[in-house]
Formats: C-alpha cells, sequence, structure tokens
C-alpha cells in the first residue's frame, strides 16, 4: 500500500501532468492563475508564505504608529494618522483574504504568526521614537514597499495582484502624508529640522534592507521570478528606491546617511554604500530592539478580541440556522 502511494506521488497522474501544462502555459502567456486552477505545490507554498508574511507586515506595522495617535500635535494630523493605521488594518485583511484562498485557512495563518513560526517585515522592529519618525515611516518604509508593491500588482496570482492594486493606491497617499510632516519639520524650527534629520538616519538603513537580502543571497528569488511572483530582484527594486528618494531628499532640504551616496553618470543610477546585513540578520532573528515587545503586544490584542470572534461565529451560526429553516 505504502509502495503504491509512493509510486502514485512519484509518477503524475494524467490530470496533474495537463495541470502543469496549462500552468506552464498560463506563465508563459504573462496570464493569471486563479485559486480553482491547477498549481505546482511549490507555487502554492511561496505565495502562501509571501501572502500571510505581507498580511502579518501589515497588522504589526500598524504598532509603531498606533503609539503616536494618543500624542500627534494636532487634531488633523490625529485624523491623518488614524486613518493611515485604519488603513493598514484593511491591508491586513484583503491580504489574509487573498491567502485563504490558497487553501490556509485564516487561523492557521493567524497562529503560525502568534507562535513565532511566521515571519514579518523586520522595519517594525525598530522604534517610533519621536513625532518626526511618523514623517520618515510614511516617507521611507511606505515608499519602499510601494517600490516592492507596483511591480506585485502584475504578479501571476490573481486574488494578490488584485489586493496589491487597492494597496498600493492606499499607500502612496501613506507615503505623501510622511513626506508632508517631515517637510514641514524640516521646514520648522531648527530643533525640529534636527528631530526630522535624525528620523531619516535611524530609518533609512533599515527602509532599504526592505527589499531583503543581496541577490546573491536571495536563493528563492529567480524560482518566484520565473513564476512571475516576482517581477524584479531586490537588488533592482532597492536600486529603484534609492533613485526616487535622492531628490526627494533634497526638495525636503535634509540628507540621506550614506557618505558613499553619489550619482554614477555611467550606470544612470545613484551609488550607495553597503549595508548592515549583520544587524538585519539579527532583527530577523528576533534579537531587534521592539521583536518581543511586538508580539506580546500582538497575542494580547488577539486574546482581547476573542469575544468579538466568538459572537461573530455564533451571530453567523443563527443566520445560517434561520437561512436553512426558511429554505
Ligand atoms: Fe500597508
Ligand atoms: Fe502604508
Amino acid at each position: 500500500m505504502a509502495n503504491n502511494e509512493a509510486q502514485l506521488h512519484a509518477v503524475p497522474s494524467e490530470e496533474e501532468a495537463a495541470g502543469q501544462q496549462r500552468f506552464d502555459k498560463i506563465i508563459q502567456e504573462d496570464s493569471r492563475i486563479e485559486p480553482r486552477d491547477w498549481m505546482p505545490e511549490g507555487y502554492r507554498k511561496t505565495l502562501t508564505r509571501q501572502v500571510s508574511q505581507h498580511a502579518h507586515s501589515e497588522i504589526i506595522g500598524m504598532q509603531p504608529e498606533a503609539n503616536w495617535i494618543t500624542r500627534a500635535p494636532s487634531l488633523k494630523r490625529k485624523s491623518i494618522l488614524i486613518a493611515k493605521v485604519q488603513d493598514e488594518a484593511g491591508h491586513g485583511l484583503y491580504l489574509y483574504s487573498a491567502a485563504e484562498t490558497l487553501g490556509t485557512p485564516r487561523d492557521t495563518l493567524n497562529d503560525q504568526l502568534l507562535e513565532g513560526k511566521a515571519k514579518y517585515s523586520s522595519i517594525f522592529n525598530y522604534p517610533a521614537r519621536t513625532w518626526a519618525d511618523m514623517g520618515a515611516i510614511g516617507w521611507l518604509v511606505d515608499g519602499a514597499a510601494i517600490c516592492n508593491q507596483v511591480p506585485l500588482c502584475r504578479t501571476s496570482y490573481g486574488p494578490y495582484g488584485r489586493a496589491m492594486v487597492r494597496i498600493c493606491k492606499e499607500e502612496s497617499f501613506h507615503q505623501r502624508q510622511g513626506w508632508e510632516i517631515l517637510y514641514e519639520l524640516s521646514h520648522g524650527t531648527e530643533e525640529q529640522k534636527q528631530m526630522a534629520q535624525d528620523a531619516v538616519n535611524r530609518f533609512y538603513g533599515p527602509a532599504l534592507q526592505m527589499f531583503g537580502p543581496p541577490d546573491a543571497d536571495s536563493p528563492n528569488s529567480k524560482q518566484s521570478m520565473a513564476w512571475n511572483i516576482k517581477r524584479f530582484s531586490n537588488d533592482e527594486l532597492r536600486q529603484r528606491f534609492v533613485d526616487m528618494i535622492v531628490p526627494q531628499v533634497e526638495a525636503l532640504g535634509l540628507t540621506l546617511p550614506d557618505p558613499d551616496l553619489k550619482w554614477n553618470e555611467e550606470r544612470g543610477h545613484y551609488d550607495f554604500g553597503e549595508l548592515d546585513w549583520d544587524e538585519f540578520k539579527s532583527v530577523i532573528r528576533g534579537n531587534g530592539p521592539c521583536n518581543a515587545q511586538r508580539m506580546e503586544r500582538r497575542i494580547e490584542a488577539h486574546e482581547e478580541g476573542a469575544w468579538v470572534r466568538e459572537a461573530a461565529a455564533v451571530y453567523a451560526a443563527k443566520q445560517a440556522q434561520k437561512k436553512a429553516e426558511v429554505a
């Protein structure tokens, strides 16, 4: 029996072979895979991991900014920040829904996060120390997210690509509001300008690391690009981001904390210095300044929300029963 089963798995069934053929054709035509289509297990696994990690990042990413809602300097700033944090919750929800269409229930994905088995973007393990950090996060972190995510609107998995379209529109507002916070500070008092510069200094390196390790250390990227999940490599996107923010930082009247940053006429791009990859790895391993705090807070919020989930489940069951009775 066991042998037969192993054999069944080793030799693709006719149905599987046809599925693979159809899948390859869709990818080759640069068209879209939809939830009911046959897909290779590796494609499903890679996407489930990527989309759920993306969802976790949106949810954990609410924390550093939510921390400043009560201390926003004006009612206008407060309402903008509340709206932004709420957008991030929405991004998490679209992405969990997209991830679920690949077959893993949301509860399982959520457990993976709470049990520390799933990753989220390491940028959110850095603290937001001053009000200017709201500016630097919006401008640099949401800015890097846009560079990463605009090409994902054309990713080969339909539900992920469609979720990204709306997310990107909202992210561009986020980046704009961050830039505007920094602009006001950098054109304010000397102390405010210093606060803005300090925030940019702290977030620049970690924001560049959001694109992931250098291409040479990113072994899975090749397969993701072959499947049209990813459209550009980590280093290509990082370069695009640097090229985008240099004129923006000049318009802000601030500087980027990199002495090696300079225009390269030959390449037609800005050269920039090596990033601290040891720090990056250490933060991913859980040793960043806020890893423990972020997880504690997430677990606490999940437990505090238990009654909401229970009430929603009871309500759904009641509605289903009513429907059944009518039928
Ligand atoms: Fe977001
Ligand atoms: Fe955002």
